[in-house]
């Protein structure tokens, strides 16, 4: 496409600048850096219990191993601080200890660290480690463990725990059409492509890791508190990440082993988690069971939304997802309840994982919503319409922008809705169902506090820094392309360097928060720059630091309730005899305010969108109720949507800028695509076999 970008940059679908690096080997991952002195390789060791101690370890059989230079195990590990109690407000940036002692605190925890010459005998010798366990019995099953359900402090993002607007059972209880249903979503993992690794070392008493980091800022404070050295002598580098889904918000074992073995060893030392070990040590989406009760009028309006959680949580660390808080913001009841209750169990802590609360609790409350829609001969598009509502039911403050009701009316029209099976069973097409599905998409719009420096050189070259890290998902481009505009220069004059703790800091990529934040500090340092520039005719470098304050400091987000909106349309065929779903096409339409990129802007859509279809059909780890591993740890058994089974997903974006979020107009788009994505297949399976399942994922045994 022949495009004048440098006239107008923000918004062109320009290729990723760093695209042809990631295709060429050009940009290194953690695992791959090459330092000038040759890494030793460090493999870690996993506990086999889910509870217990640390009776014996034998380690001298994997010391006399060939090429061993260091076996670690909490006799010989340095000592580090405690981890604290389970509730911490600054979780990210706290110590996380490994080998800090003979406890076993769930399935996988680290019990021993291998370093060897070669990766092949570090992991050769790790298998030649014995260890002797005291086992205690663990709690495990969330069924098996409800009664013991209590209510945290606050949920994610510090959240409040229940809320309630009006009178909910009263509502309930008059009707006169109502939906009271229970649905069940299985522990899910993050699966990044690239799993967690680092390479850690020392220079005197300076630790620098280059890890796979999403917020570069709090693993050094971490890393920081775990070693007891202060904040400026670690340097964390995380140029490129292969993915992070949340399970890279936080510092793991692979960061902290590395800096013990480099330290010990004074060389290099290289560590990757396994993918086995990935579904044990960074947490995951924890299994959740969800109650939804819905009421409503006989024309559609609905009277009283109830929405409430039990999910696993651990002893160790409390992690609750904000499960239950879309349903707070996206129909306009006069009565919503909303509750959130945890039961621990000796596992792991949940984690963030690709929007957090917002992805299972909507795959729960957009498919309540499909079935009240079903109970009153509604379309369910119209239904959603018509409790649609621009003041936000729980803050009883305007949205900031909102165009729900654009996205389900331009997909419904873009998708071909009207000629949808208006009952189940209706179309066929050879041996198959045939069912359309729809659901609705909210997920909230942050902004974090953001710096980042732009320079100027001599030959107008432009460098923009900020520990600001790209997952994969456009963040070098969309900065090239703000400096670019803002500068006037061509969008090849631009250099962007990310992910260093050096650069000012950034909240990094989470929360979807990450394009709005950075950009908007890079485009407040461009305008310094440009200011300084238009007071002289000097020719030298100009270089300035621009920043965003966040979302708390902002008054537009109290007097303003900021979210991100959409519509998810999805056909699917169901094979009568076997029960196999297939995914046929799907559609989403979006409302993001303004889009910086075009083209990686839809391809995260895209994205979530499959994690939708993934986690609606596909996704399910199944934990062993006697030691708490996950069964299918592996790509091969605990499956995620493959190209097969999305065979044609589209996204489109309605026009929006939101002049109350940022200076840019920009609202978060990297998580928005999965929420609601799920329901709308789920919802189309039913279409297309009467059978509405509410367990998942909908696998062909439960349509059967
Ligand atoms: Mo996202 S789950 O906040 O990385």
């Amino acid at each position: 496409m022949a495009l004048d970008i440098s006239a107008n940059p923000i918004g062109q679908p320009v290729d990723r600048i760093d695209g042809r690096l990631k295709v060429t080997g050009g940009a290194p991952y953690a695992y791959e850096h090459r330092l000038e002195r040759a890494p030793a390789y460090g493999v870690i060791v996993p506990a086999t219990i889910a509870k217990g101690r640390v009776r014996a370890i034998d380690a001298a059989g994997a010391e006399a191993a060939p090429g061993v230079l260091l076996v670690m195990t909490h006799r010989n590990a340095p000592k580090q601080p405690a981890f604290g109690p389970p509730r911490a407000s600054a979780r990210f940036a706290r110590a996380r200890p490994y080998l800090g002692d003979d406890r076993v605190r769930h399935w996988g925890e680290p019990v021993a660290f291998v370093v060897a010459e070669t990766f092949e005998a570090a992991r050769a010798a790790a298998a030649l480690v014995t260890v002797e366990y005291e086992a205690e019995t663990p709690a495990l099953g969330l069924e098996r463990h409800l009664k013991a359900a209590y209510a945290p402090e606050t949920i994610n993002v510090g959240m409040k725990t229940d809320t309630s607007e009006g009178d909910f059972e009263a509502a309930f209880a008059a009707g006169p059409v109502t939906v009271d249903a229970t649905y069940h979503v299985a522990q899910q993992h993050h699966m990044a492509l690239e799993p967690h690794a680092a390479i850690a070392s020392w220079d005197g008493d300076e630790v620098t890791v280059r890890t796979s980091a999403q917020n570069v800022a709090n693993t050094r404070k971490a890393l920081a508190a775990t070693l007891e050295i202060p904040l400026e002598k670690v340097r964390i580098m995380s140029p490129y990440v292969g993915g992070g889904f949340g399970g890279k918000l936080g510092m793991r074992a692979e960061v902290v082993l590395a800096a013990f073995g480099a330290r010990a060893l004074k060389r290099p030392v290289k560590v990757a988690q396994t993918r086995q070990q990935v579904f044990s040590n960074v947490g995951h989406r924890p299994e959740a069971i969800q109650k939804v009760r819905l009421s409503a009028t006989r024309d559609g309006r609905l009277t009283g939304v109830s929405h409430e959680v039990w999910m696993q949580s651990s002893p160790i660390e409390e992690f609750a997802e904000q499960t239950a808080s879309s349903t707070r913001a996206l129909y306009g009841a006069p009565s919503i309840l909303t509750r959130h209750r945890l039961v621990n169990l000796d596992m792991q802590g949940g984690e963030p994982v690709r929007a957090p609360g917002e992805a299972p609790g909507l795959l729960a409350l957009e498919s309540a919503v499909d079935e009240l829609a079903h109970k009153l001969g509604l379309d369910p598009v119209e239904m959603r319409i018509l409790n649609d509502t621009q003041i936000d039911p729980e803050k009883k403050v305007p949205f900031s922008s909102r165009k729900l009701v654009e996205c389900l009316r331009e997909g419904a029209a873009r998708f071909g809705w009207s000629d949808r099976p208006k009952a189940p069973r209706e179309r066929r097409d050879g041996p198959t169902l045939i069912g359309y599905g729809v659901a609705a998409a909210i997920r909230p719009n942050y902004l974090g506090p953001c710096a980042a420096t732009v320079r100027v050189a001599e030959d107008r070259t432009v460098r923009v820094r900020t520990d600001m890290t790209d997952i994969g998902t456009g963040t070098y481009t969309i900065l090239a392309q703000v400096a670019a505009e803002e500068l006037g220069v061509p969008l090849k004059a631009v250099t962007v360097e990310l992910g260093d703790s050096r650069f000012p800091v950034s909240p990094g990529s989470g929360g979807s928060w990450g394009a709005a934040s950075s950009a908007s500090a890079v485009l407040d340092a461009a305008r310094k720059v440009k200011a300084e520039m238009a007071r002289t005719d000097e020719a030298r470098v100009f270089e300035a630091t621009g920043s965003v304050k966040g979302m708390r400091e902002t008054q537009s987000y109290k007097d303003f309730s900021q979210y991100c909106f959409g519509a998810h349309f999805a056909e699917v065929a169901v094979d009568e005899d076997t029960g196999e779903i297939r995914l046929r096409r799907m559609l989403g339409a979006f409302a993001a305010g303004r889009i910086l990129n075009a083209k990686t802007a839809r391809s995260q859509m895209i994205g979530g969108m499959i994690w939708g279809v993934s986690s609606a059909l596909f996704e399910e780890a199944v934990v062993d109720p006697r030691f708490g591993h996950v069964v299918n740890g592996d790509l091969g058994e605990y499956h995620v949507a493959a190209h097969a089974d999305v065979p044609n997903v589209d996204a489109f974006f309605v026009d929006e800028h939101d002049d109350k979020a940022n200076p840019l107009g920009a609202k978060g788009v990297g998580e928005l695509g999965i929420c609601g994505a799920g329901a709308a297949v789920a919802n189309a399976v039913f279409n297309a076999t009467g059978v509405r399942v509410r367990e998942f994922p909908i696998t062909l045994d439960k349509v059967l």
